[in-house]
């Protein structure tokens, strides 16, 4: 079975947009868990544009297991060893960005990687690290000793051609260095089912299409309610 980890960043984005205190991705992070999901991602980004500290001092505190993903640095390093949580995904990070676009590029900053995966693993964290689909990215991650590699999807959700296939070897070649495997970004309904074939596959991360979908599957309820309330 696959395990499904839902990143809570954008019921925060939608919260911050307006300077209230809901949608409250804690709250989101209860109800997913309710209905199945096996864990919850959050990324703290430097400049906290969504996910906030005291969000994920709440999140480490539910009773599932909380996937921290965080930049490469020593701030971050310093959040994760004190908040121990279950895994830490360390991600690329640029502020300009409006998502994580493209995976770490494990080969050119392996010598700033090891001190800090050694440190992460240490403080008991198990370490994912978020790449692109490519060998040399997968040879690096198994040099530096982590256990977990995700794979970065998004190229293939863009429907570029031979990106499946890329995935694919990729897999294979995670698997073969006995790393476990991880994927996500910009995975849908639509597009979930082939990456879910991959081998091996344990967890996938997805994020923004099922909080965007949350709107059509809950919109509904929250009109009737509200028309409860001025009929009463
Ligand atoms: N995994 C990682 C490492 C990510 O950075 C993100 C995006 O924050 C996701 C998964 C989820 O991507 P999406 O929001 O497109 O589902």
């Amino acid at each position: 079975m696959i395990r499904l980890g839902l990143n809570v960043d954008h019921v925060a984005t939608l919260r911050n947009a307006r300077g209230e205190s809901y949608p409250d991705p804690v709250a989101a992070a209860r109800l997913a868990l309710e209905h199945g999901a096996d864990g919850i991602t959050a990324h703290l980004r430097e400049d906290r544009r969504h996910i906030r500290d005291e969000d994920v001092e709440r999140l480490r505190a539910l009773p599932a297991p909380l996937n921290f993903e965080m930049a490469v640095t020593d701030e971050m390093v310093e959040i994760a060893c004190r908040l121990k949580p279950h895994a830490c995904c360390l991600v690329p990070e640029r502020r300009q960005e409006v998502t994580t676009e493209g995976g770490l590029d494990v080969v050119g900053q392996e010598a700033s990687l090891a001190p800090r995966i050694a440190r992460l693993k240490e403080a008991g964290i198990r370490v994912s690290l978020f790449i692109d689909p490519e060998e040399a990215s997968i040879e690096a991650a198994h040099r530096l000793g982590a256990p977990v590699v995700e794979l970065h999807t998004g190229a293939y959700a863009s429907g570029r051609k031979g990106e499946l296939e890329r995935l694919q070897r990729a897999a294979q070649c995670v698997n073969k260095h006995g790393i476990e495997l991880h994927a996500g970004h910009g995975l849908t309904y639509e597009n979930v089912a082939p990456v879910t074939a991959l081998p091996n596959l344990a967890e996938l991360n997805i994020g923004h299409f099922l909080i965007a979908e949350a709107v059509f599957v809950g919109l509904g309820a929250s009109v009737r309610r509200m028309k409860e309330l001025l009929s009463t």
